[in-house]
């Protein structure tokens, strides 16, 4: 089974855990990583009635891109939670950037920890998260313990285009998933080609810098870095051929 860090890195796309106290330096020019703050908040505007007196939940929150958009568009109380201080720093610091620092609360934890003592959100987002909570069924499950009867989840993933991309579902297995666990998809929003492409060439572009600049500073640790600048590429292939990224709205029915 792996570990948490093993978890963490590669939800980072990092194949080694060795490379963990580099990616706040390598990530130092992203703010966004992962998940589409216009998608999560349209999917939102579209479906969910949300006053000042809605709370959410954002489980991995990276560097709070998401959540202090939300905060900052619906004047919502936000709570973001990830493992990483260096990232949960930079989101406080983005918080009173934005003016919304007493709509959030950014804390520094184990999201597999947070999932049993979260309680009564109205909205959880997991944002571009991977297997860090499990497969898909066991996901959504710790989820729906974190909301409210009726309340909702954004999740950011993806839909494989065939059968045989494991470990990813295709949109009908999904639909079977979000059912079996007491859920119903209200929206989904998936990425459009040419918007991918040009932020996978803008983030690709930043990472092949930093690397670069880490194989200076670090030669005999050269090959470690190589190997994350190849991981990254082999991502944005497969997000480009295999699987389609999408932002899914679930209300919680049972
Ligand atoms: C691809 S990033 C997505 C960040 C954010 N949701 C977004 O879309 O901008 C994945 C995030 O998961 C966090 N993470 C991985 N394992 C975690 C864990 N066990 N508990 C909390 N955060 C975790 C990482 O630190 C990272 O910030």
């Amino acid at each position: 089974m792996p570990s948490i860090e093993e978890k963490l890195a590669k939800s980072l796309t990092a194949e080694s855990t060795d490379l963990i106290p580099y990616l706040p330096y390598l990530l130092q020019d992203l703010w966004e990583l992962g998940s589409s703050p216009n998608d999560m908040i349209h999917l939102i505007s579209e479906n969910i009635d949300v006053n000042e007196t809605t709370r959410v939940l954002d489980l991995a929150c990276g560097k709070g891109a998401v959540s202090i958009h939300i905060a900052e568009k619906f004047g919502c109380r936000v709570k973001g939670i990830d493992i990483m201080s260096d990232f949960i720093e930079v989101a406080r610091q983005k918080s009173r950037e934005y003016g919304v620092q007493s709509l959030c609360e950014y804390l520094t934890g184990d999201i597999n920890e947070s999932v049993i003592f979260e309680k009564n959100h109205d909205i959880v987002i997991l944002g571009a998260v991977g297997d860090v909570l499990g497969n898909q069924l066991e996901t959504l499950v710790k989820l729906s313990a974190t909301i409210k009867r009726e309340g909702y989840v954004l999740l950011d993933d993806g839909y494989a285009r065939s059968q045989s991309e494991k470990p990813y579902l295709t949109k009908e297995k999904w639909l079977e998933v979000i059912r079996q666990s007491g859920f119903e998809l209200v929206a989904d929003q998936s990425v459009s080609d040419a918007e991918l492409s040009s932020v996978l060439d803008e983030q690709m572009e930043c990472l092949a810098r930093r690397t670069s600049e880490l194989m200076d500073s670090y030669p005999e640790k050269a090959g470690l870095f190589e190997q994350y600048l190849k991981s990254q590429m082999s991502e944005c292939a497969e997000l480009e051929n295999d699987i389609l990224g999408v932002t899914m709205l679930l209300k919680k029915v049972k």
